[in-house]
């Protein structure tokens, strides 16, 4: 029974090896290293309740939640005395989190998101009953503002919740907050939330620009991030930032935890939070963004690396992800590329290295050849 255990795991962990070196398509660094904190798993590490207040059970990891929540707090510019959040299980629940929030504050309001938004945003506006608008996008995956005023302006004595995207799952793209409050504005429409999703360029994107747009400062009221995404995990984590006065609408005191229920779910995972800690401390914001850094550079490389090629493809500005016309199903599995009607896209994680992106390339390129020859035949 031993033998047959160890034989069946190691066999998994050969495959697993296998897939990790052909995964290109999905936006997970790679390049984490948390064996200093493995013992870590000894434990049953959860977290129950709201970070801010603890409870009486002391087996969690609420000091380095909040330090999380501190550190992308004061990269979104959030309001010092008036910011909350928690460590979530993922980019969905913090968006599914956001919605609530807006939903609290907004019981009749109208959610409007792109069609290029995650399936975590309507999914959201099914759980908690708003009624969603989908918004059409552009051709480079932003919102499209004129169809924005449109639908806004059928609605405009209703509140307006807007999910706007910063880095659209396929092209990253990122929806414009300035042009959409100026709709607002424009429309008159006073009471309004919006909510970033920001799951992929959220923990990046303010190391590299001074004035994010998208951030507190720029009046938005959430913003949702993935945690093994950009920063990377071996467990999926993400991270929500709302207004500290938006969420003491939801919380309710629990005797029975001695704390405060202010999250979606019950016992969290306390271990996402060390992980996260453990990153944010071990890059530091240089080191972040030197990563950053590192995969823009390689998602120019790797744009104009087809291009030259004359594979079509298309970046948007500051993006990692890069996108291309769709190849054949088996190179689509065998890189696990995540495609959609139109293009692949693969994503310039940290984590990937040059050689692996030019192994990629060169079997699309000849893929592309032999098609070509048999066309021309
Ligand atoms: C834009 C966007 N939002 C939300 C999500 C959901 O994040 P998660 O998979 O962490 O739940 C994703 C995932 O790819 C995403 O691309």
């Amino acid at each position: 029974m031993i033998i047959q255990k160890e034989e069946t795991l190691n066999e998994y962990m050969q495959q697993l090896a296998k897939k990790a070196a052909f995964s290109i398509g999905y936006p997970f660094a790679t390049d984490f290293n948390y064996e200093e904190i493995y013992s870590l798993f000894r434990f049953p590490l959860f977290n129950l309740g709201d970070p801010y207040m603890e409870g009486n059970y002391g087996v969690n990891s609420f000091k380095m939640e909040r330090e999380v929540i501190d550190f992308f707090a004061d990269l979104f510019r959030a309001p010092k005395n008036n910011y909350s959040g928690y460590i979530t299980s993922g980019g969905s629940e913090s968006n599914l989190y956001g919605l609530y929030m807006a939903r609290e504050l907004y019981p009749d309001g109208i959610l409007y998101y792109s069609s290029e938004s995650h399936y975590s945003v309507p999914k959201a506006a099914r759980l908690l009953n708003i009624t969603a608008v989908e918004v059409c996008s552009g051709k480079n995956g932003e919102i499209d503002y004129d169809d924005l005023l449109h639908m806004m302006k059928q609605n405009r004595h209703l509140p307006a919740i807007i999910v706007a995207n910063i880095g659209t799952t396929m092209k990253e793209a990122k929806d414009d907050i300035p042009k959409i409050k100026s709709i607002l504005q424009e429309l008159l429409i006073e009471s309004h939330y919006i909510h970033c999703d920001a799951a992929l360029s959220g923990a990046y994107l303010p190391l590299l620009e001074k004035d994010a747009a998208f951030d507190f400062a720029n009046g938005v009221d959430s913003i949702a991030c993935s945690g093994h995404k950009f920063i990377g995990s071996p467990i999926p984590c993400g991270i929500v930032v709302v207004k500290k006065n938006n969420k003491d609408h939801v919380s309710e005191y629990i005797p029975y935890i001695e704390s405060v229920d202010s999250t979606i779910t019950g016992t969290r995972n306390g271990l996402s939070s060390v992980f996260l800690w453990y990153a944010i401390r071990h890059f530091g914001r240089d080191g972040l963004l030197k990563r950053a850094e590192e995969s823009l550079y390689l998602a120019e490389y790797t744009h104009q690396k087809l291009l030259e090629n004359n594979i079509n493809s298309h970046r948007n500005d500051m993006a990692i992800t890069v996108t291309f016309e769709k190849p054949s199903d088996s190179l689509c599995h065998k890189w696990q590329l995540a495609t959609n009607s139109e293009c692949s896209h693969m994503i310039c994680m940290p984590g990937i290295s040059k050689e692996k992106i030019d192994s990629f390339i060169a079997e699309l390129v000849n893929e592309k050849k032999y098609n070509d020859a048999v066309l021309q035949s």
